[in-house]
C-alpha cells in the first residue's frame, strides 16, 4: 500500500511540512510505502478556463493526478489562512476537478493542519473537506490539528508532548486500515 502526501506550504521553514514529515515517518513506521511530494511540485497559474482551452492543463495538473492515482491514500497538512483553506491549496483542488474523469473521485483523503495558534489551524481543515467532499472524495471523519507548532516539535522532528504523538500515531492507523478494508 503506497500513500501520496504533501503539505500545502511553500514555505522552507513550514510547520505543515514539519507534521508531513512526522506523518511520512508514521506511515513508514506501520509498514506502507510514501511518496511525499513538496507542494512547489504542482506550482499553478490561477484558474483560467482560457488557459485550459487554449493550452491544455498544465503539466503540474496531470502530473499531480498521475501521482495521487499512483497511491491508495492521500494525507495533506494545511496551513489555515484567514480561518480557511489557503488559495493555494483551492486553486490546485479546482484545477484538478476540471480533467475528467473527475480526479478526486473516491480517493481516501486524511487531513492534518498545523499552525502556531491555539486553534491549530482547524478551521482550514473543515473549508477544506467542503470542496473533496463535493468532489466525491472520501474525507476521513477524524483529523489532526497540531496547535502551538512552533514549540511542539522536539529536535528528532517528533512531538514533545507524547499523548499527541500516540493520537497522531493512532490515527494514521485507523485511517490505513480503512483504506485496507476498502481496498478488499
Ligand atoms: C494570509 C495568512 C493568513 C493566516 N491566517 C491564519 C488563521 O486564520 N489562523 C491561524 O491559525 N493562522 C493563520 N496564519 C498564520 C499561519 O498559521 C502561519 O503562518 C503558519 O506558519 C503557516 O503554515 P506553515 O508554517 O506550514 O507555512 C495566517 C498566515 C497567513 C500568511
Amino acid at each position: 500500500m503506497k500513500i501520496f502526501m504533501f503539505a500545502a506550504s511553500l514555505r522552507k521553514d513550514s510547520f505543515n511540512k514539519q507534521l508531513i514529515n512526522l506523518v511520512a515517518s508514521i506511515v513508514k513506521d506501520l509498514g506502507r510505502e510514501v511518496d511525499l511530494a513538496q507542494f512547489n511540485e504542482f506550482e499553478l497559474p490561477l484558474y483560467n478556463a482560457d488557459i485550459q482551452n487554449t493550452q491544455g492543463f498544465p503539466a503540474a495538473v496531470t502530473q499531480f493526478i498521475d501521482r495521487m492515482h499512483n497511491a491508495d491514500g492521500l494525507i495533506i497538512s494545511t496551513p489555515e489562512y484567514n480561518f480557511s483553506i489557503p488559495g493555494t491549496l483551492k486553486n490546485l483542488i479546482d484545477w484538478v476537478s476540471r480533467v475528467t474523469p473527475m480526479p478526486w473521485q473516491r480517493q481516501r483523503v486524511l487531513l492534518c493542519s498545523a499552525s502556531p495558534s491555539l486553534v491549530g489551524g482547524n478551521r482550514s481543515l473543515w473549508a477544506t473537506r467542503i470542496p473533496l467532499e463535493s468532489c466525491g472524495s472520501l474525507v476521513y471523519p477524524d483529523m489532526f490539528s497540531l496547535a502551538t507548532a512552533h514549540e511542539a516539535f522536539d529536535a528528532n522532528g517528533g512531538l514533545k508532548n507524547q499523548q499527541l504523538q500516540q493520537r497522531l500515531a493512532d490515527l494514521v492507523n485507523d485511517y490505513l486500515h480503512m483504506i485496507e478494508k476498502l481496498n478488499r
